[in-house]
């Protein structure tokens, strides 16, 4: 059963910090259908949504009056999910949000430690990627994406990096940001952990690839 939380304890945070990685999130979100935050936190997004807002605690939930607040681990206490919004959570978490159901017949997504190990856990179980868009945040960029139920088409590194990444106007300068990320990684391990060189080497033979194929568009 969902407890639901007349009200909640923790103070509102500023709806400032991280505003690009939620447009981001929202823009994402179909509209008209019922949408559950899973782990609302400040209930910003929740929010602009008119999502149902949860936390796994009580003493989570955000102090705001202009949300339906419900402690929930997960989406298990709901009966049916039309769009669950699941963001700023582990990949391994997310993926076990996704498992544990009710199935979603739509889920925004974002996993900030693992996304590639996120994609790949969508596509072997059952999920497909239908878009994915890039916010900046800090020197990084967020990947966010929108999954369905269904077969997803790409394998290997085109999935790991993001089937829909590469439509995003901000996709070159997360692909260079990546080459610095696999650069740095083939420095400390070389020589040290072959499987992991050769991992970051295919990544980065992939990345150039990737920037080299329209070198208008990797001024961006
Ligand atoms: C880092 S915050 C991210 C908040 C917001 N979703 C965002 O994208 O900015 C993660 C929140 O998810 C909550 N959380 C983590 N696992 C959860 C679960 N299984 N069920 C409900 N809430 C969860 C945590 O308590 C925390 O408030």
């Amino acid at each position: 059963m969902c407890d639901v939380a007349a009200e909640g304890s923790s103070p509102v945070k500023s709806p400032a910090k991280g505003r690009a990685r939620r447009e981001v999130i929202i823009s994402l979100v179909p509209t008209g259908r019922q949408v559950v935050e899973v782990g609302c936190d400040h209930g910003h997004t929740a929010a602009a949504l008119g999502a149902i807002a949860t936390e796994r605690r009580r003493h989570r939930l955000p102090a705001r009056r202009d949300l339906r607040l419900v402690v929930a681990d997960g989406l298990r206490c709901f009966r049916a999910v039309d769009v669950a919004v699941i963001t700023g959570i582990g990949a391994w978490q997310i993926g076990h949000i996704l498992a544990t159901g009710p199935r979603p017949q739509v889920a925004v997504v974002h996993a900030p430690d693992r996304p590639a190990w996120l994609r790949r856990w969508c596509a072997d179980n059952g999920w497909r990627i239908d878009a994915e868009r890039l916010a900046p945040e800090g020197r990084r960029f967020a990947e966010v994406m929108r999954v369905v139920p269904g077969s997803e088409p790409n394998q290997g590194l085109t999935l790991a990096f993001g089937p829909k990444i590469p439509e995003d106007p901000l996709a070159h300068a997360h692909a260079r940001q990546l080459v610095e990320y696999w650069s740095s990684v083939l420095a400390r391990v070389e020589g040290l952990n072959a499987v992991k060189s050769a991992e970051a080497r295919e990544w980065l033979a992939f990345l150039e690839r990737f920037l080299a194929r329209d070198g208008t568009q990797s001024q961006r």
